[in-house]
């Protein structure tokens, strides 16, 4: 038997992945740039064993059915490929995050299953190898590997193609990200679906991918020169451009709610009033706030009499991936 545990931070992308070169290898169209949060995350056990004749998969102590088990235990099959191993596996993973409603469980969750299975059969892989690992079951996990700031570099090939961390002298801990969560339900379209046929359909696509080195160019400066206002812009263009080429797609669709507009508004709406804040988005109607630390208590005031407070969560930078092993050595 051979068990491994991981924990995994959520990321929210400051400049979006949006579109897939390779599917199966998921190499994306362009860069990204993420920010590791503290407030939502995974924890997951993988237990490979001779006892047991298929994988199994339970997700907040749920057994899964076969599609999402599938997808599981092909993720497994890279990892056991990778280890010379066939033993069938047990994975057990808890959300502290919903579950595929635009809050990026699917970066904690692969990024935890990366380091889960890849501690349980010894694979001892260095970050940016667990960063390519985890990259194979969800883009944007690559990013959750690191804390703070990251990079995913499309690179050309599976080797190639991983996040790292962007040096920031600790820019990162002077951010809050506020969610505000007006839907946690299960969106209709995937991220994995909506991207593909926006590459696939959208007349605005070219459009989004030839302006992406620039805004990733600004991004980092503003990073490297703690910039908050110029990161906050750049960040909330992104977020508009990628929800654009949805718009274009065909079948079209948005990820976008009334409430997710009005949070945009409210947020232009305080930023008038002299208080800088800037939005993003992901695939799915919650909209992210993002503000300096010393200036989230007057936003969460400003927040306080249009949305409800328990749909408020407030997040900070987060850790890096942790491989979690009990006292006795094992994990
Ligand atoms: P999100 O916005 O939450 O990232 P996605 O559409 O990108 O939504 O991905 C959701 C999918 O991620 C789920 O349907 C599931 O396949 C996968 N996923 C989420 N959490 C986990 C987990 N803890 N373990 C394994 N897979 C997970
Ligand atoms: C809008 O990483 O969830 O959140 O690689 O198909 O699993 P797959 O998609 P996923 O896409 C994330 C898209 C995004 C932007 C981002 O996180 O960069
Ligand atoms: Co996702």
């Amino acid at each position: 038997m051979f068990s491994g545990k991981a924990r995994a931070y959520t990321n929210i992308a400051l400049i979006k992945y949006w579109g897939k070169e390779d599917q199966e290898l998921i190499i994306p169209m362009n860069n990204s740039l993420s920010l590791t949060l503290d407030a939502f995350y995974t924890e997951t056990q993988v237990i490979f064993s001779e006892e047991i004749s298929e994988d199994r998969f339970y997700l907040d102590n749920q057994l899964q059915d076969s599609k999402a088990t599938v997808k599981v235990s092909r993720f497994l099959d890279l990892v056991r490929s990778k280890a010379h191993c066939n033993l069938s596996a047990v994975v057990q993973s808890q959300n502290f995050v919903p579950t595929a409603a635009g809050l990026a469980s699917s970066a904690s969750g692969l990024a935890a299953l990366a380091g889960a299975a890849s501690a349980a059969l010894k694979l001892d892989l260095a970050p940016e190898e667990l960063s390519r690992l985890a990259r194979r079951g969800s883009g944007s996990a690559c990013r959750s590997i690191y804390g703070g700031f990251a990079e995913w570099q499309k690179g050309d090939s599976d080797k190639t193609s991983h996040a790292v961390k962007i040096p920031s002298a600790g820019f990162e801990n002077d951010l809050s990200m506020i969610f505000v969560v007006v839907n946690d339900s299960k969106k209709d379209i995937s991220s994995r679906d909506g991207m593909q046929r926006t590459v696939e359909t959208s007349a605005f696509y070219p459009g989004w991918l030839t302006s992406v080195p620039q805004d990733l160019a600004k991004a980092k400066k503003a990073i490297a020169e703690k910039d908050f206002v110029a990161l906050g812009e750049v960040t909330e263009a992104s977020a508009l451009k990628m929800h654009g080429t949805t718009l274009a797609a065909n079948p079209p669709f948005t990820y976008w709610s009334a409430e997710s507009l009005q949070v945009m508004n409210l947020v232009r709406q305080i930023r008038n009033n002299g208080l800088a804040c800037y939005f993003t988005m992901d695939a799915g109607p919650n909209v992210k706030i993002l503000v300096e630390r010393k200036n989230e208590t007057a936003l969460l005031q400003a927040l306080n009499s249009h949305i409800a407070t328990q749909q408020l969560v407030v997040a900070h930078a987060g850790p890096a991936i942790k491989i979690l092993t009990e006292a006795n050595g094992t994990a």
